[in-house]
């Protein structure tokens, strides 16, 4: 946490002593470290340090700002709504509930017609996983091996990408499945990597584990905490008609993937299925907290009928609702959804253009504006290079561009690109440029031999 020695600069007024003294002594540690900079402002798709230094935001804040820092309609609504509707007692209702509500059943398909308005994902999954055990009456809940839905305990429970050492027993009933991935295959029938295989296999030991409770699926359509892995197409089909045969409800989390992110206003959509139960939380308050669990007439009314409660401080709570509001109406009238599969070919042509001169990139995947760049020691062996991935992260940084890399045990590091869907042409060809040159100097440089 020291910026003075991480940027050699000590006129810098990043470094400020009293504030990382009172940082180490005050902070309880959360994951990972602290980029060793005081960020002071963001605006647009720029964050700046305390020097006044603009540091391009190629991760969208926590992957949540999906019309960048600051918008001004977004800041207008939430005065607006600080001075006349904030918070209510929760039994309350008002018009940006309801509102959002049924913009939400606009915009989905048929199936999902009713939501609860909550704060976070893992409170939104949380949510989920209840409503699924109250309809079906059963407990076993089936994740992917390299997901992450959230720090609550039902949704890390069905957590597996990181967390689960030193906290007692997960929920009774978590399974886990591997999530299909293509660049490393595990299951191949004639050279051909063979998902659907490694799914059939993967639900075969669900069978033989499951005490007869099987109550839901839930899954990410990219699993971004997990390595940017992508749902091959025709995948969520597959595993919705498992679910179907087993009794059990598909619960598709959306929180990074929703709201027109992947060039769709959901990445469900691709594959023609409707979820029983969607859940959203990041993009869709474009970085404030909100989410929303959406469901299907029938699945709330047994719910209901059986007692559901969800009873929280800031449910239904009127200003982050009137944000959700206005989100959706900035992406559908500035066609953001259209932007985001434009602006997402130009990053990924880019990327693949970055893959072709330094075989340290192994793999560029992902829809829309929602890349992943997996940093490989070199493309014939594909073994991990994490210090490669870690030094290029740093080297981003110094250079003005944040970049988001997931390090999992035994994989090679994932670059995790997301810009806002506002973000210009001009910006990505600048993060594509501060990638490049810190990939070449994180070389020169000899770091990872
Ligand atoms: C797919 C997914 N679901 C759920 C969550 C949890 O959301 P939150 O951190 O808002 O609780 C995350 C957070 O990274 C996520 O990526």
């Amino acid at each position: 946490m020291d910026a003075m020695q991480q940027d050699g600069n000590e006129a810098s007024a990043n470094v400020d002593e009293k504030f990382w003294r009172q940082a180490g002594d005050h902070l309880i540690r959360y994951g990972g470290s602290f980029a060793p900079l005081i960020i002071e402002r963001a605006s647009g798709s720029y964050v700046y340090d305390a020097d006044g230094r603009a540091i391009l935001d190629f991760t969208s804040g926590q992957m949540s700002a999906i019309l960048g820092h600051g918008h001004p309609e977004i800041v207008e609504v939430v005065s607006h709504h600080m001075r006349e509707l904030d918070h209510l007692f929760s039994g309350m209702l008002t018009r940006p509930v309801v509102d959002l509500a049924a913009k939400l059943a606009e915009i989905t398909p048929p199936g999902l017609d009713r939501s609860l308005l909550l704060s976070t994902g893992g409170e939104a999954n949380e949510a989920a996983i209840k409503m699924a055990k109250l309809a079906t009456g059963k407990y076993e809940i089936v994740g992917f091996a390299q997901s992450w839905h959230g720090m609550t305990g039902g949704a890390s429970s069905a957590t597996y990408s990181a967390g689960r050492r030193g906290y007692g027993p997960a929920a009774v009933g978590s399974l886990a499945i591997p999530a299909p991935y293509p660049y490393r295959p595990r299951f191949e029938r004639a050279g051909h990597y063979d998902w659907l295989a490694e799914l059939d296999y993967a639900f075969d030991l669900v069978d033989r584990q499951s005490t007869g409770n099987l109550a839901a699926f839930i899954a990410e359509p990219i699993l971004s905490s997990g390595g940017m892995i992508d749902l091959p197409v025709g995948y969520l089909a597959a595993l919705k008609a498992r679910c179907e045969a087993r009794g059990m409800l598909l619960i598709v989390d959306e929180a990074q993937t929703g709201l027109g992110r992947t060039g769709a206003m959901f990445a469900f959509e691709r594959d023609g299925i409707v979820p029983d139960i969607l859940t959203l939380s990041k993009t869709l308050g474009a970085g404030l907290p909100l989410a929303a669990v959406v469901t299907s007439k029938e699945l709330e009314e047994r719910c209901h009928e059986r007692g559901f409660l969800f009873y929280t401080t800031h449910v239904s709570d009127p200003l982050p609702a009137a944000v959700g509001n206005k989100v959706i109406e900035i992406i559908l009238r500035d066609s953001l959804i259209e932007r985001a599969r434009e602006a997402g070919e130009r990053l990924r042509s880019g990327l693949e253009a970055i893959q072709q001169r330094y075989p340290i990139v192994g793999d560029v995947r992902g829809r829309g504006l929602m890349l992943g760049m997996e940093v490989v020691r070199d493309r014939a062996s594909k073994e991990p290079a994490p210090e490669l991935g870690a030094a290029i992260t740093h080297r981003c940084l110094e250079l003005g561009l944040s970049m988001n890399i997931v390090q999992l045990p035994g994989l090679a590091g994932v670059f995790r690109i997301a810009p806002p869907l506002t973000t210009t042409d001009a910006e990505i060809d600048l993060g594509l440029s501060i990638l490049e040159e810190a990939i070449a100097s994180v070389l020169a440089g000899g770091v990872g031999g």
